[in-house]
């Protein structure tokens, strides 16, 4: 299959893993399970396609209230994707990264989650982050904190309070903002996901349920946004 020039910066709500294992008389977990999958083709399919950012939204801040197997099941299949794709990683140029709360993940999923970004830091083909314990607000307020504690200790004035600023102070600090969002599974929302970093970003909601989601679907995605007229608020 082959790609016409694209976003740089993908970001994508996988959902639909759990009505995916409803539908098959699975238990939850098993839908999770399914769901890794895609995330190592359209890893592919995105680095084909010319993608540099890839950032998915793998456990949300409201996630936590999941029932405790579900969540341990998601933090084991992560550990489990952290150990069986680390090479493959490395094969493709990735960069792991991570944003979100990652202090609040289990220790083996923290340290195997270290030593990933660790080794693929040098990586420069794709950068490949991962939304672990992830809330917009959250990071939004975290940011509004660092810059008003440096405003009080009087290294900064409040004039210098920018959008530049305060992005600097995001956990995507670096990262460009997301020129696509993908959401699969039919729901039209955001989910607290990147609320800031998507300001100007193109969406594509899909019913595809994400273990369901293949190269093909991303390559729809991709032509959706390439029939798009970017005016970032201008005239034309
Ligand atoms: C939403 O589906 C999905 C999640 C909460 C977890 C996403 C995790 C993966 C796809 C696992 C693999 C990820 C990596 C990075 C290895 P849902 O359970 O809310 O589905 P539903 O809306 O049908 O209930």
């Amino acid at each position: 299959m082959t790609f016409l020039p694209g976003p740089e910066h993908v970001a994508i709500i996988m959902d639909g893993n759990g009505r995916w294992a409803a539908r098959r008389g699975l238990k939850r977990t098993e839908g999770h399970k399914a769901g890794a999958k895609p995330v190592r083709t359209i890893l592919t399919a995105a680095k084909k396609s010319g993608v540099k950012y890839l950032t998915l939204y793998a456990f949300s801040s409201e996630n936590w209230g999941r029932p405790e197997d579900e969540v341990k099941g998601l933090f084991e299949l992560l550990l489990q994707y952290l150990q069986s794709e680390l090479a493959e990683l490395m094969e493709k140029g990735v960069r792991l990264l991570a944003i979100g709360e990652t202090e609040a993940l289990p220790e083996l999923t923290r340290e195997a989650l270290s030593a990933a970004m660790e080794l693929t830091a040098g990586n420069t083909d794709l950068t490949l982050t991962v939304a672990l314990s992830y809330g917009s607000r959250f990071e939004l307020a975290r940011a509004a904190r660092l810059l008003a504690a440096e405003a009080v200790a009087g290294k900064i004035s409040p004039e210098a309070i920018t959008p530049e600023a305060l992005s600097g102070k995001l956990w995507t600090t670096g990262t460009p903002d997301p020129d696509l969002l993908i959401r699969t599974g039919g729901d039209l929302r955001l989910s607290n996901f990147l609320l800031w970093q998507c300001a100007y970003a193109e969406l594509y909601f899909t019913p595809t349920l994400w273990p369901d989601f293949g190269e093909e679907d991303f390559a729809a995605a991709l032509a959706s946004f390439q029939q798009r007229e970017r005016r970032f608020g201008l005239s034309e």
